[in-house]
């Protein structure tokens, strides 16, 4: 019997790296990945110009670091064109005529664009924006499908200095409207519909709800893609291939400086509305590129697959920036993973001889539970490097992707980071660092990690603990757009000079670490983070509800589900008409991903005697059925009968 076939994976698995793949990675032994590591802690200034200097600047830095806790800035007096690096410099470095993009749609069609290609759409959409009259620093917001176009709209911003914003396609008008409001875009850049499981999702009328009583959006660019039927506003809204066509395919890329701001992203905290997210240009660009080169071993011949959608962090880093910084060809999927069935990503795979795949642990469990049979039709041979983000992988889904799409060849580097750290940044090297299922392993090359106790103290092996970044990494976010209280109270008021992400973690003996979950009230559902204020503000603004907890479930596919307690108004009915229209107006407020999977009424809600909702006592209800929690602080002990009745049968 071989070895690949008597090895049962369990959580205390640890695989080491194939000598071959070892061989040709960048960092091929754990003394020299500690070494570089070391470097990159003590002397940030000499590892980070080494890295840096791969990438085009028009004019170099001054200095690497300025750091004043909590400010950041990364290659100061440094000048340089994102857009530039991304696509002009493969141009002229020979790489013209290579794939940038090989795109598929959800109903078939195909379409591969070179990074030549690329280059002249990207420099017509940056005309078109200037035309328009955007301006550097002004905010631009994009509503897109998972198009090409959705990148060359993104890098057309960035290449004029102006400062792109993604909602994700699956937002709602109102969520669209408060990130309008909030950023104050000056232009919008939207399709007609995007494709969804065979269904269009109206992209454009929901823009066009969210525009109304908007002053500031003075121009709407529109992709034709589904050919629904959408209105279109005169001095206004403008397609985007009737525009294109009126300017040239050429644009000089001017440089900015380091700090120049890239992007807005907002994402779920656990009070309040989302907060944007603000990342600036050189240290991302850094953060990115090194990550891809390091983490994901990019290659000049390979072909590289993130499934993520654009709208969310990784879709930026790891679709748009990051692959396209280090020159590679990227495949990229329009649509749902089951379209028409659960062999989709398979074929993609077979179809293009992708050699890297980057994708959620919540896909994966998705996948196992469909069945194999999607899977052993296909051949997965090409694939030689896999990832995983956005939550905890369990140990099973682990094994099966190692395993079944892997085929017991390929390492898994998973990949802990958030939206504002920019860059993942606790990963295996895959030539390297021996994997193990359900831990992220070590820290990248300049993230000085610690977990502590409550009084700061570092906690001990196994323990767990606060996850904290000790010192400032390039791909760091610099702020909360408008909001930089938030941003401290937030971030770095915890323990000083430090960055709090929010999640708890352990550390086993040997150092790797192990991301237990977050700490706040932020959700991950299906790989996606919601704020429980966000659902329970939407579900408090309808007319019967007076109140309302919303707390996570553990769930076996998408990681986490959302529960709503909600007490009604006096006198109104507690029916299951009711159950779903609530359901349908989060939908409506937040968007669908945020529709809750149980929604209970209760007659009251647990509340300390200063009113203050005790949301453990709610997690531990939907987790065990039962509250066994202390509850001697609680206002009124009846509620908690009612709560328990109102929940039987589903825990
Ligand atoms: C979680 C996604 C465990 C974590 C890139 C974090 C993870 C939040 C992992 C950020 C991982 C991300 N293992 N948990 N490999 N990666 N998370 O901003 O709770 O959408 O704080 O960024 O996802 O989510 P965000």
């Amino acid at each position: 019997m071989s070895k690949k076939q008597t090895l049962v994976i369990d959580e205390n698995t640890e695989i080491k790296p194939s000598k071959e793949f070892s061989k040709q990675a960048r960092v091929s032994s754990m003394a020299q990945y500690k070494r570089m590591h070391k470097e990159s802690i003590e002397k940030p200034h000499i590892f980070w110009a080494r890295e840096a200097k791969d990438l085009k600047w028009q004019k170099k830095w001054d200095k690497v670091l300025d750091w004043k806790a909590p400010y950041a800035e990364w290659f100061k007096g440094a000048k340089l064109n994102v857009c530039e690096n991304a696509v002009d410099r493969h141009v002229e470095e020979g790489r013209g005529n290579k794939a940038a993009i090989i795109w598929e749609g959800e109903p078939g069609d195909k379409r591969i664009l070179t990074y030549q290609q690329l280059q002249r759409e990207v420099c017509r959409m940056a005309n078109v924006l200037i035309a328009r009259g955007v301006k550097s620093k002004d905010r631009v917001l994009i509503y897109m499908p998972m198009v090409p176009e959705a990148t060359i709209a993104m890098l057309a911003c960035a290449r004029i200095g102006a400062v792109h914003s993604i909602v994700f396609g699956g937002f709602s008008s109102e969520s669209i409207k408060d990130r309008l409001e909030d950023s104050k875009a000056v232009a919008v850049i939207t399709a007609d519909g995007s494709w969804r499981r065979g269904g269009v999702v109206p992209l454009k009328e929901n823009m066009d709800e969210a525009l109304k009583g908007n002053d500031t959006v003075k121009s709407v660019i529109v992709l034709k893609r589904c050919e629904n039927e959408i209105k279109m506003k005169k001095g206004r809204d403008y397609w985007w291939h009737e525009e294109t066509a009126k300017v040239p395919a050429t644009h000089k890329a001017k440089g900015f400086s380091a700090e120049h701001p890239l992007f807005i992203l907002y994402t779920s905290g656990s009070t309040g509305k989302p907060k944007g997210i603000l990342h600036t240009s050189g240290g991302y660009m850094v953060g990115t590129y090194t990550t891809c080169k390091y983490i994901f071993d990019m290659k000049e011949d390979d072909v590289y697959w993130c499934t993520a959608d654009v709208g969310w962090i990784t879709g930026h880093s790891y679709i748009t920036y990051g692959p396209l910084l280090n020159g590679v060809t990227q495949v990229m999927y329009e649509g749902g993973p089951n379209y028409p069935d659960w062999g989709r990503f398979w074929s993609i795979i077979e179809e293009y001889g992708v050699t890297i795949f980057y994708t959620a642990p919540t896909a994966i469990r998705a996948f196992i539970k469909a069945g194999d049979k999607f899977v052993d039709k296909y051949d997965l041979s090409s694939l030689r490097l896999l990832g995983t983000v956005g939550e905890p992988i369990n140990p099973a889904a682990w094994a099966w992707y190692y395993e079944k799409i892997g085929g017991g060849r390929c390492p898994i580097v998973d990949t802990w980071w958030q939206t504002e750290t920019g860059a993942a940044m606790i990963s295996p090297l895959p030539g390297c660092t021996p994997i193990k299922p359900g831990t992220a392993t070590l820290p990248f090359f300049g993230v000085d990690v610690a977990i502590l106790d409550e009084d700061g103290k570092e906690c001990k092996a196994d323990q767990p603990g606060r996850l904290v970044i000790r010192k400032p990494w390039p791909s760091m976010l610099r702020t909360i757009y408008g909001d930089k209280k938030r941003y401290r109270d937030t971030y770095w008021s915890d323990y000083d000079g430090m960055y709090t992400a929010g999640d708890g973690a352990r550390k086993d003996k040997k150092g790797n670490i192990y991301i237990v979950g977050r700490l706040d009230d932020v959700l991950n559902v299906s790989g996606h983070r919601l704020g429980t204020a966000e659902i329970e503000s939407a579900l408090v603004a309808h007319k019967a509800v007076a109140e309302a907890a919303v707390v996570g479930k553990p769930h076996d596919i998408k990681g986490q589900a959302v529960v709503c307690f909600v007490t009604l108004k006096g006198g109104v009915k507690e029916t299951d008409k009711l159950k779903t229209e609530l359901r349908n107006h989060i939908g409506k407020v937040i968007g669908a991903i945020a529709k809750p999977d149980e929604i209970h009424f209760a007659p009251g809600l647990p509340k300390t005697r200063s009113g203050k909702i005790m949301r453990r006592l709610l997690k531990e209800l939907v987790a065990t059925g039962k509250i066994t929690g202390n509850v001697t602080t609680l206002e009124d002990t009846k509620v908690i009968d009612a709560l328990q009745a109102s929940i039987a049968g589903t825990a």
